[in-house]
């Protein structure tokens, strides 16, 4: 049975980025299903928002495991009885090199994570959504969905791929009520940037250098991300479908 409350889903819920829109849908109302293969930090975002006032779930799944990830759509059906709001967000960087060096492995994994598994659960939430008539996504691409960076050949294909993804989705659902749209985030302050590729730790030079290449002078935050999310989510942006939003200082105006 649907409730007045809205269901969210939110992959890769119990960090960073993914954690800060957690508690932004929760404050607006959603009871948040926070799915991580991390189901620790995933339990630990539950708590916060248990903690402020909001309602929430954790879900453990690896976005790249097809049974996993039909587990956890079943159960937004059984329990929640359909979905209003998901964010694709689960996601890596990988190691940063040049193609001709890069381990192959290494590629595979970041588009199985990346573009695959964005793939497979957008469907999933298209079918649900498809049912109902109605209902919002939002996936997280990247600057380097929209232009290129030296050394993140494989996550710039991937992020290239979820754009393109995007645009096709939001083409394909335009009339069934739904609408698509995905983040394009400059540098952001999250685990994945301190604790992957460039390990930048705030207060090196290196870390102010990578501010610096925004024209803003500075990272992003994870709640300035969160936010927009939110707004593209919303009935706000009720006319806002296939946009590639970048929130990233003035990153891709150069
Ligand atoms: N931080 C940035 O600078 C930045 C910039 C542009 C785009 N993005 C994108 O934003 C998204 C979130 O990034 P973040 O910086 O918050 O990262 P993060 O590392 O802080 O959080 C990612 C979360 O995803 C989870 N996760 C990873 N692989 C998973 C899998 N296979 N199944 C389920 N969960 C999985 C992790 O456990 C973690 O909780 C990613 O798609 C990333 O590519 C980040």
């Amino acid at each position: 049975m649907r409730t007045d409350t809205k269901t969210g889903l939110v992959t890769g819920g119990g960090s960073g980025i993914g954690r800060a829109t957690s508690h932004v849908l929760a404050e607006r109302g959603h009871h948040v299903i926070v799915a991580d293969m991390n189901i620790d930090a995933a339990d630990r975002v539950v708590a916060e928002i248990e903690h402020a006032g909001g309602v929430a779930s954790s879900h453990q799944v690896n976005v790249c495991n097809d049974e996993e990830v039909e587990s956890l759509f079943a159960r937004i059906r059984d329990e929640f009885g359909g979905l209003d709001s998901a964010v694709n967000n689960a996601g890596i960087t990988g190691p940063i090199g040049s193609i001709e060096d890069f381990d192959l492995g290494a590629a595979q994994t970041i588009f199985d994570i990346d573009i695959i598994a964005v793939f497979v659960c957008l469907q999933q939430e298209l079918k649900i959504m498809l049912e109902q008539g109605s209902g919002s996504i939002v996936n997280l691409s990247s600057i380097w969905g929209l232009t290129a960076g030296a050394n993140y050949a494989a996550y710039t294909s991937a992020k290239h791929g979820v754009s393109g993804l995007t645009r096709a989705a939001a083409l394909e659902t335009a009339r069934t009520g739904i609408r698509v749209n995905a983040l394009c985030p400059g540098f952001t302050v999250t685990p994945m940037l301190t604790d992957q590729g460039l390990k930048l730790k705030p207060g090196t030079p290196e870390f102010d250098d990578v501010g610096a290449m925004h024209p803003m002078g500075r990272l992003g935050d994870p709640e300035e991300m969160a936010q927009t999310i939110s707004w593209l989510l919303s009935e706000e942006a009720s006319f806002v479908t296939g946009h590639l939003m970048s929130v990233d200082g003035g990153f891709v105006a150069q």
